[in-house]
C-alpha cells in the first residue's frame, strides 16, 4: 500500500479500512488480515498510558511506538501522529515529522486547520506526506470544552469545510474528519480529491478508521456511539479485523446508529 493508491481508492470508490495500532504483536495481526492502513496513533495516551488525555505524549513516545509497528508492518500504509505541541513552529514540525518518517512511518498526522499553514508548507516543500485532521481534535479537548461534535451550526461547518480545502491545497494527501455530521462529511469527501478517512463522520467518507482497543472492547471506558465492539459477534481478534475491514468495504459500518 502506497500513497498514490489511496488515491486510486477513492477514484474506484473502493473504501479504506484503518486501524491504530501502537506494539509489533498488533500490527503484524492487522497487516496479515490485509488493513489498508494502519495509525499509530496518540490515542496510545489514552489506551496504553492510561491518561484522560493526548496531551502528555511525548515525541519520545511516538518515536517508539512507530518504530515497534513499523518493524512488523509489510503491505498497509503507516501513518503516525505528532504529539501535542510538536508541530508549533515550521522548522520545529519539519525536524519531529523526519523523525517519525526515520522511525518507519510513511506519511504523519496532525490536528488542525489553517492556523498551521506554515507547518503544512514546509513539509510539502520536503516532500513529507501529511495526513491533516479536522473536526474533533483531542489535542485541543480543553478549548472544545470536551469530546463533542463539531460542525453543527452553519459556520462551524463552514470553517471545517474551508479548512479542508486549505489543506488540500497545502498539499495534505489524506484527511482524517472526526466526530462530525455525516451530512458535512459527505459535502467535504465530494469536494475534495484526497481521501477523507472518517471516525464518527458516517458512512460516505472515503474510509473509516477507529482505534483498535476500542472495536476490540478491551477499552472498558465509556466509549462514543460510533465506536463498534467487533469483537463481540466474532471468535478472534482476526475474525474481528476482518468483520471490521468487510464492514468498512460493503458500506454496512458505521451505521446511522454510529454517525451524527
Ligand atoms: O490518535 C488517534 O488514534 C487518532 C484517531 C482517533 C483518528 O487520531
Amino acid at each position: 500500500m502506497n500513497i498514490g493508491q489511496l488515491k486510486t481508492f477513492k477514484r474506484s470508490a473502493e473504501k479504506i479500512a484503518c486501524l491504530t495500532a501502537y506494539d509489533a504483536s498488533f500490527a503484524k495481526l492487522f497487516d496479515e488480515c490485509g488493513i489498508d492502513v494502519i495509525l499509530v496513533g496518540d490515542s496510545l495516551g489514552n489506551v496504553i498510558q492510561g491518561n484522560e488525555n493526548t496531551l502528555d505524549v511525548s515525541m519520545e513516545d511516538m518515536v517508539y511506538h512507530t518504530q515497534a509497528v513499523a518493524s512488523n508492518v509489510n503491505n498497509a500504509l503507516l501513518i503516525a501522529d505528532m504529539p501535542y505541541q510538536s508541530y508549533n513552529k515550521a522548522e520545529q514540525t519539519l525536524n519531529n515529522a523526519k523523525r517519525l518518517i526515520e522511525a518507519g512511518a510513511q506519511m504523519i498526522k496532525f490536528e488542525g486547520g489553517a492556523e498551521h499553514q506554515t507547518s503544512f508548507e514546509i513539509l510539502q516543500a520536503n516532500n513529507i506526506p501529511i495526513c491533516g485532521h479536522l473536526g474533533l481534535q483531542p489535542q485541543s479537548v480543553i478549548e472544545m470544552g470536551g469530546y463533542k461534535v463539531q460542525g453543527r451550526d452553519e459556520a462551524s461547518a463552514k470553517q471545517i469545510f474551508d479548512d479542508a480545502l486549505a489543506l488540500e491545497a497545502w498539499g495534505v494527501q489524506t484527511l482524517v474528519l472526526e466526530c462530525v455530521p455525516a451530512e458535512l462529511a459527505k459535502k467535504i469527501s465530494k469536494a475534495l480529491s484526497i481521501p477523507t478517512i472518517g471516525i464518527g463522520a458516517g458512512v460516505d467518507c472515503d474510509g473509516q478508521v477507529l482505534v483498535s482497543y476500542d472495536m476490540l472492547g478491551i477499552n472498558t471506558n465509556h466509549l462514543p456511539r460510533f465506536v463498534k465492539n467487533f469483537l463481540q459477534d466474532n471468535n478472534s481478534i482476526q475474525a474481528a479485523v476482518n468483520a471490521f475491514i468487510g464492514a468498512v468495504k460493503d458500506k454496512t459500518f458505521p451505521g446511522d446508529e454510529h454517525s451524527y
